[in-house]
């Protein structure tokens, strides 16, 4: 991705596809070039054109001109954030940490409207923590999401120190450390589930290989575009020189939803919910593990007698509240969901409290539970807050969870089999159960 060129001469026509950013550590290594600070300085203006400098310091009017094929296929600095800031200077009285690069697909989206301004906020990393958001949207979307960079200028935040977009996700992706993969195709009336498999799996098989050319080593993607299990096996599997472990299929929401029916049942609060496992798949398979949560720091079972209850009308309602949820509506979830990507990130970003856990979609490969290898399962884990996370030991199993995990276990065997040739592994063979769906699909 390109943003412009830091020289001693800030003011400058020129637009390079150097990609100069605002890292603290390049800034110092290069103090020399920046002997002639400015705070908040303007940037070159970038020669593509296809943008409107809005609320530019110099107020720079912006060149109007035809967007070029080129063009619409780079990714650009926004408005306010093309300026220059000189952060060493503000470190010395602020200490910020290094920049951090967040890409989110889907950028124009419902989801990412709510979750964007939590992430600028410093709300998921901190109050010292400067972030670079990477907006990546497509063709048809691309007017919306200069209205979200426009947006996120206008909100002034100061952690917030570069907006780029584009819908090319080998220019979005660079360097990205982080990457929100929300973009993907709601399934359509008529369309098969088997056909949503392959639609929504081209696209993370193509933005994984484009996570594997441009992104950090080390980048943690969150899946949340659904299937987001079978997307994020895809994704993973063209991705392969970045550690598996680093991929999440995001089932935080289905966590947050597990914990309030029970905190509702029970008549505390949910932060009395501890514990929560969501195992499996994000669809109506997948098992809200009543047998290992905690309410108060007791087992649910004895402060919820009616078992009857949590077998059935609990786990069918966390199983099939994305779809209550979009006949009210009648859209998805989105503000619950962007605010689960940010609790999965903090879980990820922050130590896990003593004895707690969260859960998350990962790569099953090495798993303690006896869980199918090579597929992405939600399962109870546990972060020191490195942004890395380790599967949870202690998990008691008895029979109706051996059960239900089964299944949820067999419904992702299916879809891996049906998108085989997403995953470089052959012939795709679709036999998906017919009686599992996504949540949204009732
Ligand atoms: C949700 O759980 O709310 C969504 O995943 C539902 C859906 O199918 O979009």
């Amino acid at each position: 991705m390109s943003v412009a060129d830091l020289t001693t001469s800030p003011v400058t026509s020129t637009y390079t596809k150097t990609s100069s950013r605002l890292h603290s550590s390049q800034l110092s290594l290069s103090s020399n070039r920046l002997s002639v600070h400015f705070s908040r300085s303007p940037r070159p203006i970038p020669r593509a054109q296809n943008f409107k400098i809005t609320c530019s310091v110099n107020q720079v009017p912006a060149p109007v001109a035809v967007q070029t094929e080129e063009a619409k296929n780079k990714s650009e600095c926004f408005g306010v954030f093309c300026q220059t800031y000189d952060l060493k200077a503000e470190e010395e009285t602020k200490s910020w940490k290094k920049l951090i690069n967040v890409a989110v697909s889907g950028a124009a989206g419902m989801i990412s409207n709510h979750l964007l301004f939590k992430l600028a906020s410093g709300e998921v990393f901190g109050p010292d923590q400067p972030v670079a958001l990477k907006l990546l949207g497509s063709e048809r979307s691309f007017q919306a999401l200069e209205g979200v960079a426009m947006e996120l200028e206008d909100s002034l935040y100061p952690l917030l120190r570069e907006v780029s977009i584009g819908i090319n996700p080998y220019e979005v992706f660079e360097d990205a450390e982080w990457a929100l993969l929300i973009g993907a195709k709601p399934r359509g009336p008529g369309m098969e589930r088997a056909g949503l498999l392959d639609i929504n799996g081209q696209i993370f098989a193509e933005q994984g290989k484009a996570l594997n050319a441009v992104a950090s080593r080390n980048v943690k993607v969150i899946v949340v575009g659904n299937p987001c299990n079978t997307n994020a096996l895809i994704c993973l599997k063209n991705a392969p020189n970045i550690p598996a472990k680093n991929f999440h299929a995001l089932t935080r929401l289905d966590e947050n939803r597990a914990k309030c029916q029970l905190a509702l049942k029970a008549g505390v609060f949910y932060d009395k919910v501890s514990n929560m496992t969501i195992w499996g798949n994000h669809s109506t398979t997948q098992v809200p593990d009543f047998l290992n949560a905690r309410i108060n720091g007791s087992p649910v079972k004895e402060v919820i007698k009616d078992h009857k209850w949590l077998e059935e009308e609990f786990t069918e309602k966390v199983q099939k509240r994305g779809g209550v949820l979009i006949q009210k509506w009648g859209r998805s979830s989105a503000a619950s969901t962007a605010v689960s990507i940010a609790d999965a990130m903090k879980s990820l970003v922050t130590p896990t409290p003593e004895g707690d856990w969260f859960s998350t979609g990962v790569y099953t490969n090495g798993n303690p539970y006896g869980i199918a290898q090579d597929i992405v399962f939600s399962m109870p884990c546990r972060s020191k807050g490195d942004g890395d996370y380790e599967l949870v030991k202690d998990i008691t199993f008895d029979e109706y969870l051996r059960k239900r995990i089964a299944k949820s276990e067999a419904e992702l065997l299916a879809e891996k089999r049906c998108v085989a040739h997403l995953t470089g592994e052959g012939v795709a063979f679709c036999d998906l159960p017919e009686d599992t769906m996504l949540p949204g699909e009732m």
